[in-house]
C-alpha cells in the first residue's frame, strides 16, 4: 500500500485538455518557496519562475541581467514549495539566443538542478530551431511572442505590441511556427485583444494572456503585482487583489513601535 498521498498532478497535457474543454488556465509567477507553497495550495494550475526576478527580486530595471545561476537558485526554491501545479521556467536573457546547442544546454541545466517540469524563451520563428532541439531532447518549452521584454532594447519602450499590421502578420506566423516546432503552450504578452483571439482560436496549444485580453485561454501576472506588492507598476491590464504593500508597512510600524515602548514581548511571549 502506498503511503504517498494521490495528488492529482498538473501536466502539460492538463493544459491542453482544459482548453480543450473551455477552461481557463490560471498562471502567476513566483520565486521562492514561502510563495509557491502558498499559491500550491491556493490551487494554481501554473506557476511560472519568471525572469521577471531580475525586476522584483533583485530590483533592475530589465529583465536583462540575471544569470542562469541566479533562475536555477529561484527556480529550485520553488520547487521545494509545490505538489501539484506545474513549474515552468524562464530561460533567461544570454542562455540561449546564441544557438541551439547552447539553448538545449540551459534548458538541461535547468531540468536538471531545479526539477522543473518546462522551460519558457523568448521570440518566433528565430528560436525555434532551439524549441525544436529541446523539445526533441524530451523537455516542454512554452513560447511567449508580442512584447517580449528582453528585446527591450529593441522596441524602445515597453508599449502594445503588434498594433501595426506587419507585426500583427509576423505575430500570427510566429505563433503559427512556435506550435509547429512543438511547444507545449505560449505567452501572449500585451498585444490587442482581437490578434489573441484569432491566435488563440487559430492555435490547438493554449495561449496564456498577460495584457492580451479576455479571450486568451488563460491568465498570468507576477505575484507582486497582484498582490500589491510593487505599487508604482499601475498598467490597464493589471488587477490588484491585495494591497500587501500597506499591511506589511503597516504590520512592520506597530511592530517598531511595540518594540520602542516595550510592548513586545508581554510576558506570554518569554521563558
Ligand atoms: O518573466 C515573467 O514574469 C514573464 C511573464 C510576464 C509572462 O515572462
Amino acid at each position: 500500500m502506498s503511503t504517498h498521498k494521490e495528488i492529482k498532478k498538473v501536466t502539460t497535457n492538463t493544459l491542453q485538455r482544459l482548453k480543450a474543454k473551455g477552461e481557463k488556465i490560471s498562471m502567476i509567477t513566483a520565486y521562492d518557496y514561502s510563495f509557491a507553497r502558498l499559491f500550491d495550495e491556493a490551487g494554481i494550475d501554473v506557476i511560472l519562475v519568471g525572469d521577471s526576478a531580475s525586476n522584483v527580486m533583485a530590483g533592475y530595471d530589465t529583465t536583462l541581467p540575471i544569470t542562469l545561476e541566479q533562475m536555477i537558485y529561484h527556480a529550485s526554491s520553488v520547487l521545494r514549495g509545490v505538489n501539484r501545479c506545474l513549474v515552468v521556467v524562464d530561460l533567461p536573457f544570454g542562455s540561449y539566443q546564441s544557438n541551439s546547442e547552447i539553448a538545449l544546454a540551459s534548458a538541461i541545466r535547468i531540468m536538471k538542478e531545479t526539477g522543473a517540469h518546462a522551460i519558457k524563451l523568448e521570440g518566433g520563428e528565430e528560436v525555434a530551431e532551439s524549441i525544436s532541439k529541446i523539445v526533441r531532447a524530451g523537455i516542454p518549452v512554452m513560447g511567449h511572442l508580442g512584447l517580449t521584454p528582453q528585446s527591450i532594447y529593441k522596441f524602445g519602450t515597453y508599449t502594445v505590441r503588434a498594433k501595426e499590421e506587419t507585426e500583427a502578420n509576423k505575430l500570427r506566423e510566429d505563433a503559427r511556427v512556435l506550435q509547429e516546432a512543438g511547444c507545449f503552450a505560449t505567452v501572449l504578452e500585451k498585444i490587442p485583444a482581437m490578434l489573441a483571439l484569432e491566435v488563440t482560436e487559430k492555435l490547438t496549444i493554449p495561449t496564456i494572456g498577460i495584457g492580451a485580453g479576455m479571450h486568451c485561454d488563460g491568465q498570468v501576472l507576477v505575484m507582486h503585482d497582484l498582490l500589491g506588492i510593487n505599487t508604482e507598476f499601475k498598467p490597464r491590464f493589471l488587477r490588484t487583489y491585495l494591497n500587501m504593500a500597506d499591511q506589511v508597512t503597516g504590520a512592520v510600524r506597530q511592530y517598531i513601535s511595540d518594540v520602542k515602548e516595550s510592548q513586545f514581548p508581554n510576558e506570554q511571549e518569554q521563558y
